[in-house]
């Protein structure tokens, strides 16, 4: 067995259950789309395809907060698999850098292997997929859909945007509207600009459909 079907196998065992929107479902898509970038874009596909199956080993919001332990459990998984430590070092680069921390947060992306599972796992945030994986998390939250008088935010540090509280139709505009100018490949890019038109045609289907009111004589 390969490295990859391993991997693939012990990350699907722990994410089966989830419905966080963190599920193997998600690891899948991003693992897809991470494949087929690549095969537009290039850069080393092995290194690629396990940084997906690997990148949200240890999320920030179901771990306490810690931000770089996804890197961590990355690294000592792929040891126990005895992966050269050149790659492993490169896999966990991926892992450590690849979340999203606000608006106004910068964020450093810088190989080729690393903008491509970016892409991968930012254009499964948005569209269709994008529109139910963050109202399921809302859910689970416990946020609301969306509450008029609480306003969108631009996140000055990545501390702010993991703690405010917000509503599911604020995340729209504190993260997924922004997120189709923020691809880093050309392949990325065009395939994101149709999942970013489809969710601004929801959000104007939404406030229409909010905002109903009875007609008056
Ligand atoms: P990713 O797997 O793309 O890195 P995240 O780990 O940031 O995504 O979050 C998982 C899913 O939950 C994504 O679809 C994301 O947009 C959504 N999400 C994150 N924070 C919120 C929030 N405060 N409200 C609604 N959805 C959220
Ligand atoms: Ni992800």
């Amino acid at each position: 067995m390969t490295i990859v079907e391993k991997i693939k196998q012990e990350i699907r065992a722990q994410f089966e259950q989830d419905t966080t929107g963190h599920d193997w479902h998600h690891i899948m898509r991003v693992f897809n789309l991470a494949r087929h970038i690549q095969s537009k874009e290039g850069g080393d596909l092995e290194i690629i395809e396990l940084a997906a199956l690997l990148h949200d080993i240890s999320d920030h919001k179901f771990n306490g907060g810690k931000l770089d332990e996804g890197g961590k459990v990355t690294r000592s998984l792929l040891q126990k698999h005895n992966y050269p430590k050149e790659k492993i070092e490169q896999v966990v680069y991926i892992v450590d850098h690849v979340s999203y921390k606000g608006a106004n947060t910068p964020s450093e992306m810088n190989t080729l292997e690393g903008k491509i599972v970016q892409d991968a796992d930012r254009i499964d945030a948005i569209g269709a997929i994008g529109i139910g994986r963050t109202f399921a998390y809302g859910g689970h939250k416990g946020q609301p859909m969306h509450a008029p008088e609480l306003k969108a935010e631009m996140h000055e540090s990545f501390e702010e945007y993991a703690n405010k509280t917000t509503s599911t139709i604020n995340h729209f505009y504190e993260k997924l509207l922004l997120l189709s100018d923020r691809l880093n490949t050309s392949t990325g890019k065009a395939i994101g600009k149709e999942r970013h038109q489809f969710m601004e045609g929801f959000l104007t289907q939404f406030f229409v459909e909010w905002n109903f009111q009875p007609e008056n004589k």
